[in-house]
Order: structure tokens, then C-alpha cells, then sequence
């Protein structure tokens, strides 16, 4: 199972729930992409659910079809175009249904969708999607409709998510939109505007109102959480000086994190994405001081070669990115970390591919999320420098990072075995029916036979006896006596 990103098998997959009994309208929501978007589409469904729609899983039957899409590499635009084709037909036999793009290929492509795409009726940007109700008058009377504009502002924090889809048992809350920091390779500034924080005190209520209904773990959710800063409800002109106004009021991420970690004491806490470069050791004290704060860190680094971060501008070196793992190691006992890798990136040596090799090496992820470098328009990689390394280059230098991860990883799972796991119930295992997975605090996942009595959102003692590549394998009572 994967953390950072969404599982796999549920890329593109709809979700849907019994929501108001009273809406007649059918909407079929359909996300890809990172946790961001699973998590704004239920903000989605949530403004939708008061203007009549109720969520469906056939689209055959839906009056409103959205799409909420992912642009960071080109693949995955193709993949929502080979689905929006699919829709075509639908289209064709109902000149009522209306169809709708939502997300960052909304927000790179803007009107070139309605212009070159005659499948689509609505496009909305991530920051616009309040408009819905607006624009959805427009598609009513026959209109295309379009509201692509990135505010400063909005959080979305008033509107309580509709929860789709979902386990009952681990949720999402955003704390951050929009990223300022301007990796040369990533989209997602353009796609998502300017970096934002959300009021804490709507972050708190939201952890609360989950607890009580019933949820036992939360993912903080941003693009880059350790950048998280809130003024204290004033604006920026309103102080004389930006030291003063943090003195007085500023909430940052570490002390954000405290505040939810007291808050819900008995919540799971998890938290991503980090940036190495906003990351504080703050953060580090805060997550050993609390025992409900999952000793796991997503700390993606994209190169171990100092040429390859400046070039991508990621403002630290391979240096600065090893002792910040050192400092986490000596603060939090027992912590893990997991990594991105974009290989292949322009001017890439074997010697900076070696030096990505190496890092992971002394690092130790538990896990990783490595692409090949795949070439964003209107970038500034893409507008000024060149995507030089040949494809089947990438592809080798892909497959090695690959093949040592596994290795790294069924090392770090090995370590975790012959001692006792505190494991969150939170489904069936997809393989054997009678079995739990959960993950223990550093985000290992773990099956175990089921036994009787026990439920969904459970927190059980499970000792490790054994492990796969990415799975520990467990078992209850008895056999924990050693
Ligand atoms: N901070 C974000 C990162 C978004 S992009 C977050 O919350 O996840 C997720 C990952 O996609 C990046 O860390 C990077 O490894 C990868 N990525 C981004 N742009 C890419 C590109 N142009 N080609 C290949 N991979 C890319
Ligand atoms: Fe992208 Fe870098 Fe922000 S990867 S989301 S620009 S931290």
C-alpha cells in the first residue's frame, strides 16, 4: 500500500455514498493523481451534495460526469484523455449529460479543452470550484462554462468534506494549497497557485469532528506541509515588520502539529508532503515528544547529485538533505523515511545516477515513488534546458533505482521482525479474506489473521514473525509470548 501517492487500483476509480435522500441529480466523480485530489474532491462532493447531487458509481446513469485530474507527468494526462473519450458515446446518447474536467489539467489547458476537446462542457480550475453551482447554470442553458482563476486565498476551510469512498477509519485534511517553491520540473505551481495556509483552528475542529466520528488516523495534507504559517487570522499589512507578526501570532508547522496532536490524543497522526528545504528539526522534537505522531516521515529528495538539485532548485544539497535524515534519526528513535526520484533528469550523468544510488543506500527508505523525468510545458526546465537523456537511458537508470529500493526496503521490513507492532485495522487483506492489514507507526504494512470480536479502526498488538519485500506478516496473542 502506498501512502504518498493513492493506491494504485484506485487511480480513476469513482467513489460514491448514500448522501442527501432528498437529491435527485447523479454525479459520477472520478480522481487521479496525488492525495490532494482524492481529498478536493470530496470538497467537491460535499458543494455539489447541496445543489442536488448525489454521488454514483455508474456513469451510464449520472447527470453530471467530473473528472478530477492529475498533470504532473504526461502520462497521466494521457490516461484522463483515453477516458474522456470513452465518454464520448455516453455523450452522444444523452445531449443532456454534461461532463466536466476538474483539477490541474483544467487549470494548464483551460479553454484549449472546451476548443479542442468537444467532449467537455465544464472546466474548473482547483481554486474556483464554489463556482460549481454558477457554472453548472451555464452547462443547464446549453453554455460552455470555465472558471480557471488561482486565488491568494481560498482554503476551502468552512466546507466539510463529504468522505468518499473511504475505510471509515483514516481521512484527510488539507492544511496547505498551492506550492511557492518552484522545482524547475513541476507543474504543480501552475497548476496550483500560490501557497496558502488554512486557518488552525477549522484544521482542529475538522480532527475533532472526525474522531468523533469514529476515525482513528489523519494525513495533514499539503504540497508542502513545512511551510505551513498562519498570521493568527491577521494579514501581512497589519503588521509592521515580519518578524514582529511571527513573534506574536505565528502558528507554524511543528506548532500546528502539537496543537492537533493535543487536540485528538488519540488519533494517528500523519503528515505530507515534506520539503527538505522547509523542514525543521522543530518538527523532529514535536513527533518524539507525542505518541499518537506515526514516527514516519515522507522526505522526497529527487537526486543525490548536487548538479542535478540545482539545477531542479530544490535549495539544498545531498549534504544539508543527510544531516537533516541524521538529526530526524537522533530525535525520533525508530523513525522511517520514504523518497521520490525523478531520473533522468536533464544533463543527468552516471556519475549523478550513482550518486542517487548512494544516497538511497546510506539513507534506507522504507519505500519510494521513482519516475522518469517526463518534460512538463511552460516549466522552467522545460523552457530552459533540454531533455537530453534518451529514453531507454531513463529506463535503465529507472529499473536499477527500482531494483535497489526493493532491496532497501525488504531490508528495512526484515528489521522490523521479532518484536511487537501497535497495527490500525484498516481493511481486509486483498489477498486472504481472513486476514487485517493495518500499518504500524513507521507506515510498514502489515496482514494477520482475523480473530473474533475484532473490527474496522481497531488498534491491536501484533508480533512480526516474518516479512515480505513490502509486507510484514503477523500474529496475535499467544505466539507473542516468546
Ligand atoms: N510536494 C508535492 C510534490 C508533487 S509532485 C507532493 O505533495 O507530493 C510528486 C512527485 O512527482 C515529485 O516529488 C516528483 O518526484 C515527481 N514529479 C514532479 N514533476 C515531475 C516531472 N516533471 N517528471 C517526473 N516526475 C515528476
Ligand atoms: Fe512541485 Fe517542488 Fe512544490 S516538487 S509541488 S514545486 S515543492
Amino acid at each position: 500500500m502506498q501512502d504518498k501517492y493513492i493506491d494504485e487500483t484506485k487511480q480513476g476509480e469513482a467513489f460514491a455514498i448514500a448522501e442527501k435522500p432528498a437529491n435527485s441529480k447523479k454525479l459520477f466523480l472520478e480522481s487521479y493523481g496525488c492525495q490532494m485530489n482524492f481529498s478536493d474532491s470530496e470538497i467537491v462532493a460535499s458543494i455539489l451534495n447541496e445543489q442536488g447531487y448525489n454521488t454514483t458509481l455508474k456513469p451510464e446513469e449520472a447527470d453530471l460526469i467530473l473528472l478530477n485530474t492529475c498533470s504532473i507527468r504526461e502520462k497521466a494526462e494521457q490516461t484522463v484523455r483515453m477516458r474522456l473519450s470513452q465518454f464520448k458515446n455516453l455523450k452522444k446518447e444523452r445531449p443532456n449529460l454534461t461532463v466536466g474536467v476538474l483539477g490541474c489539467m483544467a487549470e494548464r489547458l483551460k479553454t484549449k479543452f472546451l476548443e479542442e476537446e468537444q467532449l467537455v462542457d465544464l472546466v474548473v480550475g482547483p481554486d474556483a470550484y464554489r463556482d460549481l453551482p454558477n457554472l453548472l447554470k451555464e452547462t443547464d442553458d446549453g453554455r460552455d462554462a470555465i472558471n480557471v482563476i488561482l486565488s491568494k486565498e481560498e482554503t476551502y476551510a468552512d466546507i466539510n468534506p463529504v468522505r468518499l469512498g473511504g475505510n471509515g477509519v483514516t481521512a484527510f485534511v488539507t492544511i496547505t494549497r498551492g506550492c511557492d517553491n518552484m522545482c524547475t520540473f513541476c507543474v504543480v505551481p501552475f497548476t496550483r497557485g500560490r501557497e496558502r495556509s488554512r486557518d488552525p483552528h477549522s484544521i482542529i475542529e475538522e480532527c475533532k469532528g472526525l474522531w468523533n466520528s469514529g476515525y482513528k488516523e489523519i494525513t495533514l495534507l499539503g504540497q508542502n506541509v513545512d511551510s505551513y504559517l498562519w498570521y493568527g487570522g491577521g494579514a501581512k499589512k497589519d503588521f509592521k515588520n515580519a518578524t514582529e507578526m511571527q513573534k506574536l501570532t505565528a502558528v507554524s508547522f511543528a506548532k500546528l502539529l502539537e496543537m492537533v496532536a493535543v487536540a485528538v490524543p488519540e488519533m494517528r497522526i500523519r503528515f505530507s508532503t515534506s520539503n527538505p528545504h522547509d523542514m525543521t528539526t522543530e518538527v523532529f522534537k514535536v513527533m518524539a515528544e507525542h505518541a499518537n505522531i506515526c514516527k514516519y516521515i515522507h522526505l522526497p529528495v529527487q537526486s543525490g547529485s548536487n548538479t542535478m538539485l540545482e539545477k531542479m532548485n530544490r535549495q539544498h544539497t545531498r549534504e544539508e538533505y543527510l544531516s537533516l535524515i541524521s538529526k530526524a534519526k537522533e530525535l525520533v528513535p525508530d523513525i522511517s523515511f520514504s523518497q521520490d526520484m525523478i531520473i533522468g533528469f536533464c544533463g543527468e550523468t552516471e556519475e549523478d545516477h550513482q550518486l542517487t544510488l548512494s544516497l538511497m543506500r546510506e539513507v534506507e527508505y522504507d519505500y519510494g515513488y521513482m519516475f522518469a523525468y517526463s518534460e512538463r510545458p511552460g516549466t522552467p526546465a522545460h523552457k530552459k534546458m533540454e531533455d537530453d537523456i534518451p529514453a531507454d537511458v531513463k529506463q535503465r537508470r529507472l529499473a536499477e533505482v527500482i531494483a535497489l529500493q526493493g532491496e532497501l526496503s525488504r531490508k528495512r521490513m526484515e528489521g522490523y521482525v521479532g518484536r511487537s507492532h501497535e497495527i490500525l485495522i484498516e481493511g481486509t487483506s486483498r489477498k486472504n479474506e481472513n486476514q487485517w492489514k493495518g500499518r504500524n507507526s513507521q507506515n510498514a504494512v502489515c496482514v494477520f489473521d482475523k480473530q473474533v470480536g475484532q473490527k474496522l479502526g481497531d488498534m491491536v498488538s501484533v508480533f512480526v514473525y516474518g516479512n515480505t519485500q513490502g509486507t510484514l506478516l503477523g500474529t496475535q496473542a499467544t505466539s507473542a509470548v516468546v
